[in-house]
């Protein structure tokens, strides 16, 4: 028995879906414990490619148990289609087989409305404008509604009513239109009835499960970097993205925790403002952009590309305290040569093995980079570790030796069998 963790080591799109549908195999139960509709985790299995946004990437495995958390902001629109599309495609056959914490908080439109305004001032992010940080400022501001109060027509009417009373001024000031309260109430209580037959206690259900040696794997949103206590603050999600969030977004204790295994590209992309010390500009930026694909899953926006920021890596392995790393789209970067990784910097004149996070000394840091030799051939059809070019093992071996932190898996290729497999987090 076995709960691993899954977390982005960079600033998103890791490639924690395919890896997280790949681990499904050994677990029963596949939850997502924070942030919402912002993530986009793709899998590719059978020559299908599969976007999930809210539901755990474990649901292309019939019978597997999917589980959204506590500590995830929940749009009741995305979710209902979510779901349809999925059962569109044969997927989720049975309803019991998905459950959401009833103490989820909703994401309404006025959430949504306020983000967008909010990026289109001053003082704009490039957040998804999926309404993630007004409806975590409502939560932590103790005024938020949460999915079971979708249920209760009472309450959500008065909780609605006094949000709307403090909101809409607000919106207005931003430029746009007050919400009215009836349709927002209608539709709220329409989704609530939709949602019912899933809504569940679900840190009691992990409590459970985990106790009768059920295998639980959590799906980490977001990345380390985009952490709202941990990353590159104020250009942040509003979530506990960290692999500690998987705790306190699921309400199971940290002791039942094994294993915590970081992903990350074999280069680095962000997407949305901030900053980045190993962007790339020019034809190396395009290039990687090209042959990564490197689009949002979520918006299409194209994502910045970088090189391996192994000072950043470092300081994911701490602060997730990571037992491994998962390193993606290693075939991205064949005929690159030379790899550049970053090993640390220079802040002031004085090095440092960490990215640093203060928002000054991040944008005057120097990266201090190695080069490292590249590979020709192509490794997309390799499996075995031995059976990569030289240049591609000495690559992965000198990241593991930078990051002090084992790789448990190299991927190759976007879908699952595109996999070097060296160690298993369910097998110890
Ligand atoms: P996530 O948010 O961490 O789940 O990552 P995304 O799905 O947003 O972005 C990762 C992208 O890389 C997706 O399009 C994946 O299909 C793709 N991908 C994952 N692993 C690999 C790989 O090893 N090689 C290549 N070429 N693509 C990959
Ligand atoms: P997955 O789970 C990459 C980024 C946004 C923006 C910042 C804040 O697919 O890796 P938000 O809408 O959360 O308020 O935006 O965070 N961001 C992501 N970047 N992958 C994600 O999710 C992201 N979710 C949010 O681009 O910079
Ligand atoms: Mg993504």
């Amino acid at each position: 028995m076995a709960s691993v963790v899954i977390v982005g080591a960079q600033w998103g799109d890791e490639g924690k879906g395919k890896v997280v549908d790949l681990y499904t195999e050994f677990a029963d139960i596949v939850v997502r414990y924070s942030g919402g509709s912002n993530a986009g985790h793709t899998l590719v299995v059978d020559g299908q490619k599969l976007v999930t946004h809210l539901v755990p990437s474990g649901v292309v495995r019939a019978g597997k148990k999917c589980v959204l958390g506590d500590g995830m902001v929940i749009e009741p629109e995305v979710l209902l289609k979510e779901i349809r599309e999925l059962k569109g495609k044969g997927l989720l056959q049975s309803d019991a087989d998905l459950l959401v914490s009833a103490r989820a908080h909703v994401i309404l439109p006025y959430h949504k409305e306020i983000d967008a305004l909010r990026e289109e001032g001053k003082g704009a992010l490039g957040t998804t404008k999926r309404g993630i940080g007004p409806a975590y400022e409502a939560k932590a501001g103790r005024r938020g509604i949460r999915a079971g109060d979708l249920l209760r027509e009472g309450r959500l009417r008065e909780l609605l009513t006094r949000n709307l009373e403090e909101l809409n001024p607000y919106v207005e000031r931003l430029g746009g239109t007050a919400f009215a309260l009836e349709p927002l109430l209608a539709e709220a209580l329409a989704a609530g009835a939709e949602l019912k037959r899933y809504l569940a206690d679900t840190s009691r259900y992990l409590y459970r499960a985990h106790k009768s040696g059920r295998d639980i794997l959590f799906e980490g949103a977001q990345g380390t970097l985009l952490d709202v206590d941990h990353g590159t603050y104020p250009y942040v999600t509003s979530a506990s993205t960290v692999a500690a969030g998987a705790c306190s977004g699921s309400g199971l204790g940290p002791t039942t925790i094994d294993a915590v295994i970081g992903i990350c590209k074999a280069y680095t992309t962000r997407v949305g403002g901030g900053p980045f010390p190993t962007e790339l500009k020019g034809a190396m930026d395009a290039r990687l952009r090209r042959t990564g694909e490197e689009f949002g899953a979520t918006t299409g926006r194209p994502r910045r590309t970088g090189w391996l920021d192994v000072a950043a890596l470092r300081y994911a392995v701490r602060v997730n305290g990571l037992s491994g790393l998962a390193m993606t789209k290693l075939d991205v970067l064949r005929g690159v040569s030379p790899i550049k990784v970053c090993v640390g910097y220079r802040v002031g004149g004085k090095p440092q093995d960490e990215i640093p996070l203060d928002p000054e000394d991040i944008v005057q840091a120097e990266p201090i980079y190695e080069d490292l030799e590249g590979f020709a051939e192509e490794i997309q059809s390799k499996r075995e570790f031995d059976d990569l070019p030289a240049g591609a093992r000495r690559f992965v071996r000198r990241v593991e030796a930078l990051a002090e932190t084992p790789i448990y898996l190299i991927s190759v290729g976007p879908s699952r069998s595109e996999t070097i497999v060296l160690r298993n987090p369910f097998r110890g």
